[in-house]
């Protein structure tokens, strides 16, 4: 079959600052972007680990007063995004920083939104009010290795009155200006998050590689961040002090980040961010279960793109047919969750009586769209009862 290549961009506004003690730029990195008085958004655990007083250190030695938000929590709901709003006018901030995992710098994304156009983050609900100016100046510091929202053109808020996470974004205009890689912040990561959030990483690649919407660039970031995943991601969970192991994780995630481009990603992300809105979970334990379950499906959508990760994963294909390397991309992907000790889906809380709505809410997630193979809502109940049926009880 030949490939004939549409007219595609892609763009990516973020500049790109990473290696163990890039956080001693941060000072240098805001006043180069003209911040003074930042609003740095940020959650209760960055405060008890002791990386906000870090943090804070680095930017009141260059002479930058930073305004704290800490009152992140996990999948940020509209009203916290539209108070840290309220807040960032009120303090007078000229710039944001965005410091933890996911929730943290999507919560600032989000923030600089409303800040530049006014009205609730609800308002710019991906399909809704165009994201038509910049942020103002943001800089992104993962300290997770997973999200990728550090690169990504997106943010994710919970809409707790409809039980769904919705996307912002789409453009490079909510993009952080510069993010800040420093694997060391994620060195005392318990192993449960940083399993999830790898899977987190994981996904994002497997189906930014896999959607309908995939070019060339986006390709050969996501190639390379399932090849870092397949080989590091067990040391890591293994030993949260290994910093090659961290440091490949980290960039694990900035590549699978922006394999996102202007899309989005697929059936893993639609359960995952539709279900994430019905039990507050973590999004990566969330992935990860479900990864396994939607690449056995999908296998049939695009064999010779699973075959390739596979080879990915570091699966030995020669001798194998294109399906039979596909087939250890699916063995390889559900090893994986089992070694690094992702939580079952009862565990997480959920139930099979839930199926048929969750199959409901993940057709109706705008990611459903793009996927590598046509689904129903009798396929979206299909993977959920086989994810029911994954992981050690
Ligand atoms: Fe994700």
């Amino acid at each position: 079959m030949v490939e004939v290549s549409p007219v595609r961009t892609y763009e990516t506004p973020t500049r790109l600052v990473h290696g163990i003690g890039a956080l001693s730029t941060l000072g240098q990195e805001a006043r180069a972007l003209g911040i003074t008085r930042p609003l740095l958004a940020t959650d209760q655990g960055i405060v008890k680990a002791g990386l906000l007083d870090g943090v804070l250190n680095v930017l009141r030695d260059e002479g930058i007063d930073p305004v704290v938000f800490d009152r992140v929590k996990a999948n940020p709901p509209i009203e916290l995004v539209d108070e840290g709003a309220r807040f960032y006018a009120s303090e007078r901030c000229d710039g944001l920083i965005g410091l933890g995992g996911g929730s943290s710098m999507d919560t600032a994304k989000g923030i600089g939104v409303v800040a530049v156009h006014g009205g609730s983050i609800l308002d710019y609900e991906y399909g809704r009010a165009p994201i038509a100016r910049r942020i103002p100046p943001m800089i992104a510091i993962p300290t997770t290795a997973g999200t990728g929202s550090e690169v990504t053109l997106w943010a994710v808020i919970t809409d707790p009155d409809r039980k769904i996470k919705f996307n912002v974004g789409g453009t490079p205009n909510i993009a952080s200006w510069v993010a800040v890689i420093d694997p060391a912040l994620t060195v005392n990561l318990p192993p449960g998050v940083t399993a999830g959030t790898g899977m987190d990483a994981l996904a994002h690649a497997v189906e930014c590689f896999t959607m309908d919407y995939h070019q060339p660039f986006t390709d050969a970031v996501a190639l390379e961040a399932i090849d870092y995943v397949g080989r590091w991601l067990r040391r890591a969970v293994e030993d949260g002090h290994d910093l090659e192991a961290r440091s490949h994780m980290s960039m694990a995630a900035m590549l699978a980040g922006l394999s996102y481009g202007v899309d989005s990603a697929g059936a893993n992300h639609a359960m995952a961010q539709s279900a994430g809105g019905v039990h507050d979970v973590p999004h990566g334990d969330l992935v990860g279960r479900l990864l396994g379950p939607v690449v056995e499906f999908n296998v049939p959508g695009t064999p010779e793109r699973f075959a390739r990760i596979a080879q990915a994963l570091g699966k030995d294909t020669r001798d194998k047919t294109v399906n039979q390397a596909a087939d250890l991309a699916v063995e390889e992907v559900y090893a994986l969750t089992e070694d690094v000790n992702i939580p079952t889906l009862q565990s997480l809380g959920f139930s099979t009586d839930e199926v048929p709505m969750l199959a409901k809410i993940a057709f109706d997630d705008p990611q459903t769209v793009g996927n590598p193979r046509e689904l129903d809502v009798g396929s979206y109940e299909e993977i959920w009862k086989r994810a029911f049926d994954t992981g050690k009880p």
